[in-house]
């Protein structure tokens, strides 16, 4: 369609695609810098997130397969630990299954101040006495165990009594702690998958564990639920036309993961809105919200302990769907960036507003060169003149922009596609590029990702072409609406913020080996429809 000046870039090809035999190849050597990804090996969701108020320093564990690039057994806590929640170090393996036909499933880590389990003694510092809560998985069981850190979450012992928790079942699985000031007590939520219910248990020592309720059979069910995470969170200051139902200051968050079977395809993570009573969480609403609209944002766990008291948490950036084929080599899987999480009111559309969880990414600038800059401000795109131009060469890094468009609804008919483009061009081989974009009848924002030499884009199951439906930013007058996105393309993952955070989509995409982004490029399918209020490029990489 307008592909004019794609085809007149200079078009040098790096390297000889594979042929197609070697289907779903691993081409794509493009490790992304501000993702953390594992040295070597087979990651997938994130586990025991916390903040060792001492130290100063995050920590985050992860389901690791050393042995190999394919999920398989004996799966380990793999680790890692980040000043900035921007560059993260790989630490040694945290957690051992017992025999290598089991595994150290997921969990979480709490931070025992009290010595409620009676773990520490005065050498450990009572901030950094870590005790991880995990199933432990074997082709009998899944049970719950606990392991305890004394030297600040580097090496753990096992309980000599484990399992706390058990049930006689296969399917029991990703105890999500956390303490609870009102009660006094640890609560546990915790995933009987194929029972479709999220258990919660309380316990005062993390030892011995009470049941006290069961939320079922609520949103998307899919094949099975996974991954659970309950969060506390602030409402946001009322007015006259906000909400009225408020009569605490405080909000639930419960936090769901299904797969197979998300309606998004292959696995995703929902949550609900509601109360947790000590005992019970009841929703507010019957309807189920989706945390990242994108395909790559599974099993999000939330940080036990924050310096702000903030909710930040971790997803995996992947999808069960097509895991195991992702082009990448020596190690398989991204995390997504750290995120905070707030409560907002979102404007779901002109007559309703609704409480919604906002994201935004967590990004050191400081940790960060900054490369070629770009702005453009108050244009109005036509078709004949785009916005295109070629970023510092060989820069190899990260590429961030911010673009806030207005749209005139008046300007285009049902019958035209009304698109605002942008393109993310590679520099080595133009023929490889992702674009994304608005369009003003579907009033939805699009990624495409199939423009790629990989052979693993040509997977039926990773889904190329992607759209999240977007509402204005702002209602300029009956015609005109603003809009607002902010996206960080790391390497092979793309980041986009709707709207300050309103809604996500994240998505990761693959090029050939060495083909960075060193071109952008926007235009407009339709004269008069959009201005360009705000556009900025920046590319970015690590500081050494
Ligand atoms: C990619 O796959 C091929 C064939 O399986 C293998 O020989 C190679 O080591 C892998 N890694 C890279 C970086 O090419
Ligand atoms: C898997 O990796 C771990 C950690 O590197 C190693 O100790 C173990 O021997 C390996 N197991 C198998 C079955 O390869
Ligand atoms: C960010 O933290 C990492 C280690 O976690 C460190 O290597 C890096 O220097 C830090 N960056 C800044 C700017 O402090
Ligand atoms: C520790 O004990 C104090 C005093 O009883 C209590 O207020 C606090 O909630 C407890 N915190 C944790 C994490 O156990
Ligand atoms: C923690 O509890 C255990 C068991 O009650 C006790 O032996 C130990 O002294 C306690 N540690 C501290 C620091 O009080
Ligand atoms: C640990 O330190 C606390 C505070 O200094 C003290 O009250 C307690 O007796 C100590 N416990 C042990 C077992 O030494
Ligand atoms: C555990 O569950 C299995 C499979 O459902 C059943 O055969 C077995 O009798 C159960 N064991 C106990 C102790 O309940
Ligand atoms: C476990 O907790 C329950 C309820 O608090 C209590 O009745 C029971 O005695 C406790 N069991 C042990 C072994 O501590
Ligand atoms: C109430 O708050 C919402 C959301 O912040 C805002 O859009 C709206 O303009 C406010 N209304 C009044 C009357 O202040
Ligand atoms: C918590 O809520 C449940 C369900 O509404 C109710 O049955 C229970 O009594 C409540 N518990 C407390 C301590 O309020
Ligand atoms: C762009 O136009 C808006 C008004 O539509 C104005 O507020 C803003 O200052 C202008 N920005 C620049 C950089 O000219
Ligand atoms: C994009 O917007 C975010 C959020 O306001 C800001 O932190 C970031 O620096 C901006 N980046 C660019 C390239 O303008």
């Amino acid at each position: 369609m307008k592909f004019s000046i794609i085809s007149t870039l200079l078009t040098a090809t790096l390297a000889v695609a594979s042929p197609i035999e070697l289907k779903y190849g691993n081409e794509s050597l493009n490790r992304p810098l501000v993702h953390f990804t594992p040295n070597h090996g087979w990651m997938n969701d994130p586990n025991g997130l916390w903040y060792d108020e001492k130290e100063e320093l995050w920590h985050y564990y992860f389901q690791y397969n050393p042995n190999d690039t394919v999920w398989g057994l004996p799966l380990y806590w793999g680790h890692a630990t980040s000043k900035n929640l921007t560059t993260w170090d790989q630490e040694k393996i945290a957690i051992e299954p017992l025999s290598d036909d089991s595994g150290a499933y997921s969990g979480s880590m709490v931070v025992d101040y009290n010595n409620t389990s009676g773990f520490f003694d005065n050498t450990t510092d009572p901030r950094q006495r870590a005790v991880a809560i995990w199933t432990y998985n074997t082709p009998d069981s899944e049970s719950q165990y606990i392991s305890y850190s004394t030297d600040g979450g580097y090496t753990f012992t096992n309980y000599d009594s484990n399992p706390v928790l058990t049930i006689n079942s296969t399917q029991f699985r990703d105890p999500k702690v956390m303490w609870h000031d009102e009660t006094q007590k640890w609560i546990m939520v915790v995933a009987k998958s194929q029972q479709f219910k999220i258990a919660i248990y309380s316990s005062p020592d993390l030892k011995n564990w009470t049941h006290e309720s069961d939320f079922t059979q609520e949103g998307y069910l899919g094949f099975q639920y996974e991954c659970p995470g309950l969060s506390r969170f602030t409402v946001p200051q009322t007015n006259e036309t906000g909400f009225t139902n408020s009569s605490s200051t405080d909000k639930w968050a419960l936090f769901i993961s299904i797969n197979p079977g998300s309606p998004q395809g292959g696995s995703s993570t929902q949550y609900f809105l509601g109360e947790f009573n000590g005992t019970h969480f009841t929703t507010d609403h019957s309807n189920t919200n989706v945390i990242d609209l994108g395909k790559d944002y599974y099993a999000l766990q939330n940080f036990f302990n924050s310096p702000d008291g903030s909710v930040y948490g971790i997803a995996w950036a992947s999808n069960w769907a097509y895991c195991n084929f992702v082009p990448t080599d020596p190690w398989r899987s991204s995390a997504s960036l750290v995120r905070k999480f707030t409560l907002e009111e979102f404007q779901a559309n002109p007559e309703t507003s609704i409480l919604n969880i906002k994201s935004t990414p967590v990004i050191d600038y400081d940790s960060l060169n900054f490369g070629e800059t770009s702005s453009y401000h108050n244009e109005t795109l036509d078709t004949e003149n785009p916005i295109n131009y070629d970023l510092a060469k060989n820069f190899d890094g990260l590429i961030e922009f911010n673009l806030t468009y207005r749209v005139n609804n008046s300007a285009f008919g049902k019958a035209d596609f009304a698109d605002l483009s942008l393109y993310l061009i590679g520099e080595a081989n133009s023929n490889e590029y992702i674009q994304l974009g608005f369009e003003g009848n579907a009033a939805s924002f699009f990624i495409d990702r199939g423009h790629s030499e990989v052979p693993f884009v040509q997977n039926p199951l990773f889904t190329d072409k992607i759209s999240v439906n977007n509402q204005p930013s702002q209602y300029i007058n009956s015609q005109v609406s603003e809009y607002k996105v902010h996206g960080i393309a790391d390497r092979n993952i793309l980041e986009l913020y709707f709207n300050d955070g309103s809604q996500v989509s994240t998505n990761t995409y693959f090029f050939t080996g060495g083909n960075f982004i060193g071109q952008v490029q926007l235009e407009v399918g339709i004269d008069d429809v959009f201005q360009i209020e705000e556009f900025e490029v920046r590319q970015m990489t690590l500081k050494i």
